[in-house]
């Protein structure tokens, strides 16, 4: 760890202490500990980060709820596309309902889509109620930002541009014990045409290597089975660190750790995926059946205006290899419709490879345009009508390729970590397989965080109905 990182980490413990004095008074004054509640939008990464805050939360004296009624109330947002923009303001209504009945409410803002400039000038107009609004750059300093919040009234804003500082040491509460998330970078400089990511969450950095294993080898020592390990475009990962290292290098190192069980990783640019990668993961017993290899779409004209630098040839080459040299993996995807400009040529292209790759799973989304990003102001030539029945094509083919896939273990016996007790049906528990396929089984809360062999006794479609054994 460099060595400001680590004074600014002192500074922050010293902040936490501080916090702790706030809450305990606050605590007098309620005759009751109060309650934060951290609610999370987005993807793994911001999950990652809401554990990183909640963990300060909680030393900081709170009790850590899920109910919005609490008395600190964080909402750690995503803006990859506009709906999930959209949902953070109609659940921020209903805060200030409940803000009206307890006046030491507080209410706090963080996440990529406060790193959007006219984001906060909405809030700062017309959302008076927020207490705390900060960014992705400085959740480090998240610690001195509650001792302003729990000592002032006015609205805080914190914002900033980027950030060189790596800051990891502080207290983290896991949503799981048995399994958890590791950041190994931060940032993104892809560009691709569509995505906002790069603008919300800054350029490329990686984080050292020894200090990425350090933090595995606590997590194992905590009990914890599984890592994904965490970043836009993990394949690059370490390319600009002081002593250079590969992504693959970095997987073998996370696989000599005892007690490191399965080890996972998000997510992988098909362009900078090495030959390495794919031999560390055949090779490897730890690293799990499944990649996550986004493709956006089929078609290489697409591809190109989308900044992606694979085409159709180059994908499918990578994806068939895969396939061939580790035939049980399960490969995943992202895909867009609607990009602009988009034809129907374009998509028979990203069903051509649908069909040819046979994802196990593919997540697909309807084109949001991003202010500030380059496709946003290529010209529009795609009208909603179409871009909904080109979406149901894409979805259903999608959906019958992955039944097929999914249901090819009916009958054997895998393993599963233990995940939860199963909440919509009694006396079930549910499971992950190596290749991330969910199977819910007989089972109490006993067997959670264990991995236990399960006969895989009827696929339902995208999961299975099982038994241990
Ligand atoms: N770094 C990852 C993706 C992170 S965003 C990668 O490169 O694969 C997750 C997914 O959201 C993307 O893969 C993409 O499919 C989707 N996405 C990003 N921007 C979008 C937009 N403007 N509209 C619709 N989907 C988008
Ligand atoms: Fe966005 Fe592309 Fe970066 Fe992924 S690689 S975060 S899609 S810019
Ligand atoms: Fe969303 Fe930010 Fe992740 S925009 S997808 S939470 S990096």
């Amino acid at each position: 760890m460099k060595e400001q990182d680590r004074l600014e980490m002192e500074r922050q413990l010293s902040q936490l202490s501080e916090a702790k004095k706030l809450v305990t008074d606050l605590t007098q004054k309620l005759g009751r500990r109060p309650t934060a509640c951290v609610v999370t939008f987005g993807c793994q990464m911001n999950a990652r980060d809401s554990e990183k805050i909640s963990g300060i939360l909680a030393e900081a004296g709170y009790e850590l709820t899920e109910d919005e009624h609490a008395d600190f109330v964080l909402y750690n947002t995503c803006t990859v596309r506009e709906n999930a923009n959209l949902k953070v303001y109609g659940r921020l209504g209903v805060l200030n309902g409940y803000k009206k009945k307890n006046p030491h409410m507080k209410i706090a803002l963080c996440g990529c889509m406060m790193q959007e400039e006219q984001v906060v000038e909405k809030l700062r107009k017309s959302y008076r109620f927020v207490n705390l609004i900060f960014g992705t750059h400085n959740l480090y300093r998240f610690p001195e930002l509650l001792v302003s919040c729990l000592s002032q009234e006015d609205m805080i804003i914190d914002i900033w541009k980027d950030t060189e500082r790596i800051v990891e040491d502080l207290p983290v509460r896991r949503k799981y014990p048995f399994k958890s998330g590791v950041n190994i970078m931060f940032g993104c400089n892809n560009f691709c045409t569509y995505c906002i990511v790069p603008y919300v969450r800054g350029r490329e950095r990686s984080r050292e290597a020894a200090d990425i294993l350090k933090e595995c080898r606590a997590l194992a020592a905590d009990g914890c089975k599984e890592i994904m390990l965490l970043g836009q475009n993990v394949n690059s990962y370490g390319k600009n660190l002081d002593e250079p290292i590969t992504f693959a290098q970095l997987l073998s190192q996370v696989e000599e750790i005892d007690g490191i069980e399965r080890i996972r990783f998000m997510t992988s640019h098909p362009k900078d995926l090495s030959p390495d990668l794919i031999r560390v993961m055949k090779e490897s017993s730890k690293i799990c059946r499944h990649l996550h290899l986004p493709l956006q779409s089929g078609s290489t004209e697409i591809l190109r205006r989308m900044n992606r630098r694979y085409t159709k040839e180059q994908y499918l080459e990578l994806a068939l290899r895969i396939r061939e040299e580790i035939p049980d993996i399960a490969l995943t995807t992202d895909i867009i419709v609607g990009f602009p400009g988009e034809t129907e040529r374009d998509i028979e292209d990203t069903l051509d490879v649908i069909r040819q790759v046979e994802y196990d799973n593919a997540f697909t989304f309807i084109y949001s345009k991003r202010s500030g990003t380059p496709a946003a102001d290529y010209p529009e030539q795609v009208s909603e009508s179409f871009i909904q029945e080109q979406f149901d094509r894409v979805l259903k083919l999608v959906q019958d390729t992955a039944r097929k896939r999914v249901a090819r273990y009916e009958g054997q016996v895998m393993e599963a970590l233990i995940e939860e007790v199963n909440e919509s049906s009694e006396g079930l528990v549910t499971g992950r397989l190596s290749n991330n396929t969910i199977v819910h089984l007989p089972g109490d809360a006993s067997l959670v965080g264990s991995i236990v062999p399960v006969r895989l006794s009827s696929c339902k479609g995208f999961y299975y109905l099982g038994e241990k054994i």
